[in-house]
């Protein structure tokens, strides 16, 4: 087939430079951005009288109807014309004749391509900005549900203090937060409106960017043509906040893996989200949480994919940059897809109240809090963290928890511990006490709670 570029080409392109050079079977995903922006670079032409309006108007139709075609799964695409790009103008031009050449005026496939992605990123980050938001709302279900829920909290995996399950469930919450303020943040430099730039040096057409940015809703056009062919730093941000994400989604599933094993038992997965095995009848595993996990390490790769592809390429476009497309595409589906299916798992997530408090006594996981009440009876936290120490000890010693001791037993190691000790080395009463900002405390988590539903609300009203 002739190349829409076959002018200075004597013969044809190799059928093996062919599909090694196409993308189409990637990029045929952005057909209806690529629509989109040569329907308002059309419109733009017209108005600007680069070319006749009523040719600008024929486009518009023959354009309009292509996309019917694809949405009915009419359109031929093919192979041999490299990408969705030219697989569209090629039809218009098939379509309505010569006028369908001067679609292509005042642009290029380096420009025409960063603005179809930055369309589609779009669209993309605010379904995964709402996909987040829907589980941080099943985070904060479960976390009210459990703001009377005792388990012990860990560091290096070993017990360390009890805390409230919902305490630790809003833990992930903020990191969500965090990223959706990413998410947000990498928006700002993916709304920008590329298109004008050309190839890499502009155009001497009498073009308007900014009405060509308006009707794409975007709230800035690039500065500098080379960079805006050659930028793909939007690219790399998005795919680095995803990564992110995945980390949250990653340490979240493999908590959830841990808590349902039988040796911690915290936790007790949904049927429909867990799978069997083809040979020992009594396993339930926890594969929608490991693939979760296990599919981090694909954006991560994509993240180092996009870095390398761009970290050597001089100004401005270079054919390397089609190499983003994969990587992205592949991450929003990946992100999506977890986020989707954690969030509907979630709500059925069974945790096993009884097992999680009976964790949270013994193991001395009160010890700071008695060292913490020797400092308020005025003893420094070094003395008072080795003098429980030494409670400990006597304790593991006699095979006894704290909780056994009777005062006399306490007083041998501390004249300042009086008979109120009892009400503050329980697992209940070692985190009402964590009154501090941000601690595990009831009052707090159920402050932060409330905080969270207002904002929220707020948000559902602003729309
Ligand atoms: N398929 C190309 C890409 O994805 C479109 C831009 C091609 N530009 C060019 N000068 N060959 O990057």
């Amino acid at each position: 087939m002739k190349k829409l570029w076959g002018g200075r080409f004597k013969g044809n392109t190799d059928k093996v430079v062919e599909s090694f050079t196409s993308s189409l079977s990637f990029d045929v995903r952005l057909w209806n951005y690529d629509i989109e922006g040569s329907m308002a670079h059309v419109k733009m032409l017209g108005k600007q009288k680069i070319i006749p309006r009523k040719d600008a108007a024929l486009i518009l139709r023959g354009l309009a109807e292509i996309r019917e075609e694809i949405q009915a799964g009419t359109f031929k695409f093919r192979d041999s014309l490299e990408d969705v790009h030219m697989n569209i103008e090629h039809a218009l031009i098939k379509k309505i004749g010569p006028a369908g050449g001067k679609l292509h005026t005042a642009r290029s496939r380096n420009d025409q391509v960063a603005l179809d992605l930055r369309l589609f990123l779009r669209d993309e980050i605010s379904e995964v900005e709402k996909l987040l938001r829907k589980l941080q709302q099943a985070l904060v279900s479960a976390a009210e549900k459990h703001v009377g829920t005792l388990m012990p909290g860990f560091t290096h995996l070993q017990k360390a203090q009890p805390v409230l399950l919902a305490h630790h469930l809003l833990a992930y919450f903020e990191m969500l937060e965090r990223d959706c303020e990413r998410f947000a943040d990498c928006l700002k430099r993916v709304n920008v409106m590329p298109l004008g730039s050309a190839a890499l040096a502009g155009t001497t057409l009498p073009i308007d960017r900014k009405f060509v940015a308006q009707l794409l809703k975007f709230p800035r056009i690039s500065e500098n043509s080379m960079d805006a062919v050659s930028d793909r730093d939007f690219v790399i941000e998005f795919i680095s906040s995803s990564a992110v994400l995945m980390a949250h989604l990653s340490r979240f599933s493999e908590e959830m893996i841990i808590w349902s094993n039988d040796e911690f038992g915290f936790v007790e997965l949904p049927d429909a989200f867990t799978t069997g095995s083809s040979i020992m009848p009594q396993k339930k595993n926890p594969d929608v949480l490991e693939l979760t996990r296990g599919r981090t390490g694909r954006v991560y790769g994509h993240l180092m994919a996009i870095l390398t592809v761009m970290k050597g390429l001089p100004l401005a476009y270079n054919r390397d940059m089609q190499e983003d497309k994969e990587p992205v595409f592949d991450t929003v589906d990946t992100v999506k897809s977890c986020l989707i299916v954690l969030s509907e798992m979630m709500p059925e997530i069974r945790f096993n109240e009884k097992v999680m408090a009976r964790a949270a006594e013994g193991g001395f996981l009160t010890a700071t809090d008695l060292a913490e009440y020797l400092v308020r009876k005025g003893m420094p936290f070094r003395d008072a963290h080795r003098v429980t120490g030494e409670i400990v000890r006597y304790c593991i010693d006699g095979n006894k928890r704290m909780s056994d001791l009777n005062l006399k037993e306490f007083r041998q190691f501390s004249k300042l511990i009086g008979g109120d000790i009892f009400s503050y080395i329980s697992a209940g009463s070692s985190v009402s006490g964590k009154k501090s900002y941000g601690g595990t405390s009831p009052r707090m988590v159920q402050a932060r709670i409330r905080q969270i539903k207002k904002r929220g609300k707020r948000f559902r009203a602003e729309g």
